[in-house]
């Protein structure tokens, strides 16, 4: 059942572009039937509220990024287990979204329900139909990525994270943010995710698992990234930590200089997620200031990146070019690689790890 594959976490790493391509497996013409939306309901939007747990929460604060910059809508993205009890503002014209793996969490029922009882419209983008959450929801986007058995998620995310890219370009279209030839631009990019999803894997797999043998003793680790790479970073942090059981944190990378650089030593590697965008050269005084602090920089950046970075960090790993929204996405794959193989050296039951379970269906 595993496929050859030595743990069910692996197989589902490598099930990513086959499983992205299944929640693509519409045309355009067909984005109003799957995100279940008219193009009067879109224009009447006036906020997005995102809530999810774990990893799916991840993938809601990485979508912020682009629904904001490609439909002009102001998201807002909380953890399910806070939104319950806060004070929310019912603010006219919200579409609330789930997002949810399982369907069962019970933290995001909890939350979907404050949501509707607010009046607000609900979407859930989950990968269970006939789930308790998409029963409550309003319209449901089924994220098609099949039976994800390792704990720890990876393919339902990237599966949610395509789900949301496809929705801000669909609201970015819908609203006029987005003229045709934006729309023809970035659609035809979002449709060709698989292929990028299985170059990631083929190119970085090996230099990842290299990488991961020269720094597994480490008690220690940090990941950067900004703008849709920063919820990268924390997901990276979040995946270490569930399977390896080590400390990681995940920072947005012009913050790091506002404190927590005080933790970085010789033995705090530091994951950079780098893509050669327009926030490149910020991402390039992270690489120099932890690098001066004697850490050991493992840069994640595409060709371009490489030629600059090149001798100046300790390990490279090379993504496909990519719209920087999208290089999030593939560094999705570069950090579950990397928790894995790091798990891996470190002998931890990697499909089961310990205190943890699938689906929390308790507050
Ligand atoms: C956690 C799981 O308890 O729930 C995580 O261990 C998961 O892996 C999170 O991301 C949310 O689960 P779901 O099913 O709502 O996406």
């Amino acid at each position: 059942e595993k496929g050859g594959y030595k743990h069910f976490m692996l197989k589902e790493i490598y099930e990513q572009p086959d499983a992205v391509a299944d929640t693509l497996r519409f045309g355009v013409e067909d984005m109003p039937s799957v995100f279940g939306m008219s193009g009067k309901q879109i224009k009447n939007i006036k906020k997005i509220q995102i809530i999810a747990c774990g990893t799916a929460y991840h993938a809601g604060l990485c979508s912020k990024y682009f629904i904001e910059e490609y439909s002009g809508i102001p998201v807002e993205v909380d953890y399910a287990s806070e939104y319950k009890y806060r004070f929310v503002p019912s603010t006219p014209g919200t579409l609330a979204i789930a997002v949810s793996q399982s369907g069962e969490t019970a933290d995001t029922i909890a939350a979907m329900k404050k949501a509707k009882e607010a009046g607000f419209k609900t979407l859930a983008i989950c990968n269970v139909l006939g789930s308790t959450l998409t029963r409550m929801a309003d319209h449901t986007f089924f994220t098609r990525c099949g039976l994800e058995i390792s704990v720890a998620s990876t393919k339902a995310f990237t599966s949610q994270l395509a789900a949301l890219y496809g929705l801000a370009v669909f609201l970015g279209f819908q609203r006029g943010v987005l003229n045709s030839a934006q729309f023809k631009k970035y659609s035809t990019e979002f449709f060709a995710l698989p292929r990028l999803l299985e170059n990631t894997i083929k190119n970085t797999a090996e230099a990842v698992k290299k990488t991961a043998k020269k720094i597994y003793k480490e008690k220690t680790f940090v990941f950067l990234g900004r703008s849709a790479n920063y919820p990268i970073a924390l997901e990276g942090a979040l995946k270490l930590k569930e399977i390896s059981y080590l400390h990681a944190e995940g920072f947005p990378g012009g913050e790091i200089k506002h404190g927590p650089i005080a933790i970085i030593d010789s033995h705090v590697p530091v994951f950079v997620l780098a893509p050669k965008d327009n926030l490149f050269e910020k991402m390039l005084s992270a690489c120099e200031e932890t690098a001066a602090r004697g850490a050991k920089v493992i840069a994640v950046t595409d060709k371009k990146g490489a030629e600059i970075l090149g001798k100046k960090v300790f390990a490279l790993v090379k993504i496909p070019e990519a719209n920087s929204f999208l290089t999030a996405i593939l560094n999705a794959v570069v950090v579950q690689f990397f928790a894995y193989y790091i798990a891996d050296l470190r002998k931890c039951e990697i499909d089961q790890p310990r205190n943890l379970a699938k689906s929390v269906t308790v507050e």
